[in-house]
């Protein structure tokens, strides 16, 4: 019978067939394990030479990693193994022997890794990284159809910039030209005044000509939108999905978690209430004048850059160590391996460190010397969420940074945006606000803005024909997925990324 393996315990003690590839293969005297990887997850099979026909294990041996077979033998409970089972294979048949590999297991630059990427895909870590994007795009479905959200594809050709014409991708429309979209809103905005609360999720379009471990030129983005809401009801909205979204990664991705070396605990601290702070009050923790319960992120910072720069130094004396003993000649293979490999794993993590001693001052740098009325960059990010264990919201901009459709508030200095700021330095997560309902002072905006009326005057209609205070945000979705498995870089989040000087595969 043919099953699966994440489904295998249902089958402990019966003979069961499996057809996958090689993940891995070691051998010994009579006999060979063979690590199969069915789509899945992942399983070991024993082929013992006595206990196959002897056809079977000379096929066992020609095995290359990631030729593809069918394999059958029974299924027996084994603690010790991924998973608590193993397979007693009493057969197998191959589909297709594997030329050999490119993607071995020693460390190969990330560069190599994007260019093969097609198949970088199959390995252990990409492969649980893509599991939970799938789990958390389930989730993020489920959560608005469950509160009677509905779902609405917005167009990928627009006539027109929401978010700023500086980032848009020109392509020819019939000799016309037409941009990708930065953002489905302004189609949320009008289907939410049909349908009352909606969402759009779908890929968006942003030419950044800057390699950040934040942006990609091609993401996702849910756009949920709200008739009748106010900022406030806004931020509720997206704290409750937020925290949706992380409780159900921690209780149903544990496995695929822990395959990208996530702490989890981090993750269950982040479960409790957002702090919200006005802009004016973020700048202040930003430029280390106003404590969070008794502490200054400038001050925090400067700590850990001690505390890092102590950690550097053992990590450099320990590889020395490790060094001379491998070298010394008197260890066994087994031993020189075991040393080379945790240098190895040293040394990328000398490599971060360095990156951080040199970015920590910096950052302290540019926090203090904040300009009241900037938009915050990466690194202020992550000085104001050093002192925070869960997300941060960050309301009321000034008015000039945030984009032409953001509803002023009482004062007319500030616009009723936020953004949601994740900790651990992962930045901005979600960005969202109030809308302007204000039929003429949108006109002004988009006059300030520079943009051209006449791509407008649709969406001016929906301030003509019953404009009512309505809310929604943008969640990036690759963004979401890196803060959830722990991922420096956006990169490894989608499948095939689009970035700065990436097209390829
Ligand atoms: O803050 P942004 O630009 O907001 C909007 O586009 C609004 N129209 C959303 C709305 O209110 N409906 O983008 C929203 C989110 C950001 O917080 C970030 O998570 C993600 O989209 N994002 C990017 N992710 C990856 N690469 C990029 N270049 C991104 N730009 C924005
Ligand atoms: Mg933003």
């Amino acid at each position: 019978m043919k099953v699966y393996i994440n489904k295998i315990k249902d089958y402990a003690g019966q003979e069961v067939t499996l057809e996958g590839w090689v993940a891995n293969k070691r051998t010994g005297k009579g006999i060979a394990f063979i690590v199969l990887r069915d789509g899945t997850g992942f399983l070991q099979c024993v082929v013992s030479q006595t206990a196959v026909p002897s056809a079977d294990f000379e096929n066992a041996e020609r095995l290359t990693l990631e030729s593809s077979l069918a394999i059958t033998g029974k299924v027996v409970k084994d603690e010790k193994q991924e998973g608590g089972f193993e397979m007693q294979v009493t057969g197998l048949k191959v589909y297709s022997i594997a030329e050999e590999y490119p993607i071995a297991k020693k460390e190969h630059g990330v560069e190599f890794l994007m260019d093969q990427r097609h198949l970088w895909l199959r390995s252990r870590r990409q492969w649980a990284i893509m599991r939970v994007r799938n789990r958390l795009i389930h989730s993020i479905h489920r959560f608005f159809q469950d509160r009677g959200f509905m779902h609405m594809d917005a167009p990928i050709f627009t006539e027109n910039a929401s978010e700023g014409t500086s980032t848009l991708f020109e392509t020819d429309f019939y000799g016309q030209p037409a941009y990708l979209s930065q953002s489905g809103q302004l189609y949320g905005e009008a289907m939410a005044m049909a349908q009352g609360l909606i969402y759009t999720f779908g890929p968006t379009f942003r030419a950044e000509k800057s390699k950040t471990r934040r942006h990609l030129s091609e993401f996702w983005m849910l756009e949920p939108e709200m008739a009748f809401y106010d900022n406030e009801k806004n931020m509720d909205l997206i704290e409750e999905l937020l925290r949706y979204l992380i409780r159900d990664a921690i209780e149903n991705c544990k496995a695929e978690l822990e395959m990208t070396e996530r702490d989890i605990s981090k993750l269950e601290k982040a479960d409790g209430k957002f702090p919200r702070m006005t802009y004016d009050e973020a700048v202040k923790i930003i430029k280390g004048e106003k404590e969070v319960n008794g502490k200054i992120s400038v001050r925090v910072l400067e700590e850990d850059l001690k505390e890092l720069q102590r950690q550097l130094a053992a990590a450099g004396e320990e590889v020395k160590e490790r060094e001379a003993k491998v070298n010394s000649g008197s260890l066994k293979k087994g031993e020189v391996n075991f040393n080379l490999n945790a240098i190895g794993k040293l040394k990328a993590s000398i490599k971060d460190m360095e990156e951080r001693d040199e970015n920590i001052p910096q950052w302290l740098e540019s926090a203090k010397n904040f300009k009241y009325g900037n938009d915050f960059g990466g690194s202020d990010e992550t000085v104001l969420t050093r002192l925070f264990d869960t997300p941060i919201m960050v309301y009321n901009w000034p008015r000039e940074i945030k984009a032409f459709y953001m509803k002023r508030d009482e004062s007319g200095k500030f616009a009723k945006g936020v953004d949601v700021l994740a900790p651990e330095g992962f930045g901005e997560i979600v960005g969202g606000g109030e809308r302007e309902t204000n039929k003429d002072y949108l006109i002004e905006q988009i006059n300030t803005h520079k943009l051209p009326m006449k791509a407008f005057e649709w969406y001016l209609d929906l301030r003509r024909y019953g404009s009512v205070p309505h809310a929604g945000f943008g969640l990036g979705l690759e963004r979401f997925v890196a803060y959830t498995c722990g991922l420096h870089h956006v990169r490894e989040t989608i499948p095939f990324p689009r970035m700065y000087g990436r097209l390829s595969p």
